[in-house]
């Protein structure tokens, strides 16, 4: 039998496994490159969305999570800890609670989606909530792990995590059979868009698989490396990457530049739309902060900065279901309640006019 073994197993020669390391997978990665078509007849471009919401938490964080969590059981830990705008939180709780390991997340107070929450409580991790923001709850908990024995810090600052999320370039590479020409990503605290870039450069200098450039999009009200200034209440309807001050800028600007690429930002009316019209012409749902990449796009490729005929990649980070608060309220189409009457209901039905 031939089955999809997992991120640790699949990739183990690019990545720190050793035999000390526990056996550790919810079969994260492998996630699928959708073709998405109508965009792709629209700008002249072949587009793909690599759909990283079908991992096993439904973001991207489970592909660094698994190694962060492995090797924090491998070294002793007891506990793991992190900040969180959400998925890193549910990522880190369930891959804990895999090994027997105990998880404290630290979140700001209501700015994470309700299915991110319902994620870590069911998983079974400590919640504190705070009055502050991530750049706050990110200071905190690396102070606890730093004086605490046992406790380790799973945020993208653990190296693990950047570690095995690149292996997310080479899933691409290997489905498209090179790198594409444009590689587009949303931008929080910045460590995926450095995972990609170091997945990439590894591919090519042991596959000779080509560098894209690296497009990464932060939300308007949290756009940090974009203004090169540090954004002390960044805002945006995109709460995942509602981050002011990016662990990763360096390696961020440094993928940007090494790459001839570009890091910008989107407003919130270019995430909402670019939801909207990815869940409508592409029937995929992808939550807000993740379609930074698609607005990026549109953006990008009406400012003129994407040649015809390139190969894009799309990278949708987490799931649409994670946030069902805004999709209700940002919703176009409310449900038409009609009482129980069959005739009351065709007769309605039969008025939309479907054809
Ligand atoms: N997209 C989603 C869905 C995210 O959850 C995040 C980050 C990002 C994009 C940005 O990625 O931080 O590597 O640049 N979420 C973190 C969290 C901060 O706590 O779940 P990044």
């Amino acid at each position: 039998m031939t089955y999809w073994r997992g991120l640790l197993e699949e990739y183990k020669e690019y990545l720190p496994v050793t035999d000390a390391t526990p056996e550790l997978s919810l079969q994260e990665g492998n996630t699928p490159l959708i073709p998405l078509k109508s965009f792709s007849e629209e700008y002249g471009i072949n587009v793909f969305g690599k759909f990283e919401g079908l991992n096993p938490t439904g973001s991207f964080k489970d592909r660094g999570m698994v190694l962060a969590v492995a090797k924090a059981k491998e070294e002793g830990a007891h506990t793991v800890i992190c900040a969180s705008t959400g998925n890193t939180s549910a990522s880190a709780a369930a891959y804990a609670s895999r090994l027997g390991l105990n998880t404290i997340v630290v979140i700001p107070e209501g700015k994470v989606a309700l299915g991110k929450i319902a994620q870590a409580i069911v998983y079974g991790a400590k919640i504190v909530s705070i009055q502050g923001n991530f750049d706050d709850a990110l200071k905190i908990v690396r102070k606890v792990a730093e004086n605490n024995e046992g406790v380790t810090l799973v945020n993208s600052v653990n190296p693990y995590r950047i570690e095995c999320q690149k292996t997310s370039a080479f899933e691409i590479v290997d489905a498209l059979d090179d790198a594409p020409d444009y590689l587009f990503i949303p931008v929080g605290n910045a460590g995926n868009i450095s995972a990609y870039w170091k997945g990439f450069k590894e591919y090519h200098e042991k596959k000779g698989s080509k560098l894209p450039k690296m497009f990464g999009y932060e939300a308007e009200g949290a756009a940090a490396i974009t203004k090169d200034e540090v954004i002390e209440n960044p805002e945006t309807v995109g709460t995942a990457i509602r981050i002011g001050n990016p662990t990763s800028w360096h390696l961020a600007t440094a993928a940007r530049d090494e790459s001839g690429g570009l890091i910008d930002s989107v407003t919130d009316d270019e995430i909402l739309e670019a939801y909207s019209r990815l869940a409508r012409q592409e029937g995929v749902f992808a939550e807000p902060g993740s379609n930074a990449s698609i607005a990026g796009l549109s953006k990008a490729v009406s400012e003129g900065r994407i040649e015809k005929g390139s190969t894009v990649v799309a990278i949708l980070t987490g799931n649409g279901l994670k946030d069902p608060q805004t999709a209700v309220d940002e919703a176009a189409v409310q449900p038409k309640i009609l009482p129980n009457d069959e005739a009351v209901i065709t007769e309605y039905i039969e008025s939309l006019n479907t054809d």
